[in-house]
């Protein structure tokens, strides 16, 4: 277990991966109606990262010789597809909730991933509380980031909250470091118990990103395409991922740019 600790010199190269990441999903936002497909999406996600300078780190990954490479620029989650769906011609329908995840390398070769949901048209007020909640537990997850703090403590008080919601947390996928390679040490687990796993420093650059099912937490793999994960029970399921740094005094949130969703209001600042 290696983790490679970020520097000062780093920081302009990472915020800026970081930026665009989250300036594609600004970009798709209006987008993302009824009638749209996922493909469509995809395709306009490729063209704004071509307009950015950056290219998918997505596009033909695969982390292991059991997986194809991944086909699509962006990764796309409609309803009970818990992650790694595969952009289709099928047209999103009204009511439709959509994970669409972006990860983009730079010329100079940093990585910027993030996810938001997306709810087509009006979701149903069900669908529209599992969206809402998933992405305060990811803000739960990040402000208890803090030198000093562990990663359990990070995995609790997201599985705290999800929980005490009525939630489940998807065990199978987790945060990762992340920088110079896509996926790097360490695991960033949405559930623990505090002052377990490893203790945050000053450099660490890691993602949070929760899945919550609206059913039980187990998935299963979809089968045909070697990608895709559903929820078992075919429950709606949510996430929502930021890439952040561990700052002398807190966290600084990478992943921002003007069409970021508004803060919960239990958080104070996106950099401490
Ligand atoms: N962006 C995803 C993550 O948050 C990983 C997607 S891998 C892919 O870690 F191959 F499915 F694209
Ligand atoms: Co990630
Ligand atoms: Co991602």
């Amino acid at each position: 277990m290696t983790i490679t600790l970020k520097t000062e010199a780093d920081l302009p190269g990472l915020r800026e991966a970081c930026r665009k990441a989250s300036e594609v999903l600004d970009f798709l936002t209006p987008h993302i109606q009824p009638g749209i497909s996922t493909l469509e999406i995809d395709q306009l996600a490729a063209q704004c990262m071509q307009q950015l300078g950056v290219r998918s780190a997505t596009l033909g990954y695969s982390p292991g010789p059991e997986y194809p490479p991944y086909p699509g620029s962006v990764c796309t989650s409609p309803n009970h597809v818990v992650c790694h769906g595969i952009p289709s011609s099928k047209p999103l329908k009204k009511g439709d909730i959509l994970n669409v995840d972006v990860t983009v390398i730079t010329p100079e070769g940093w990585y910027g991933d993030n996810s938001r949901m997306f709810e087509v048209g009006e979701a149903s007020i069900a669908a529209h509380r599992l969206c809402r909640l998933t992405f305060e537990a990811m803000w739960i997850g990040i402000v208890q980031v803090k030198p000093g703090k562990t990663l359990g403590d990070v995995g609790h008080a997201i599985q705290k909250f999800a929980e005490g919601h009525g939630l489940s947390v998807v065990r199978e996928f987790c945060g990762h470091g992340i920088g110079r390679n896509f996926h790097e040490d360490p695991q960033v687990l949405h559930y623990g118990r505090p002052g377990t796993m490893e203790v945050l420093e000053p450099g660490m650059v890691f993602t949070i990103e929760p899945m919550l099912n609206l059913g039980r937490k187990e998935i299963k793999s979809h089968g045909r395409d070697g990608w895709t994960i559903v929820t078992k029970d075919h429950s709606l399921t949510a996430q929502w991922e930021h890439q952040l740094i561990v700052t002398p005094t807190g966290y600084e949130v990478l992943t921002l740019s003007a069409g970021s969703p508004a803060l919960p209001d239990f958080v104070t600042a996106t950099k401490t």
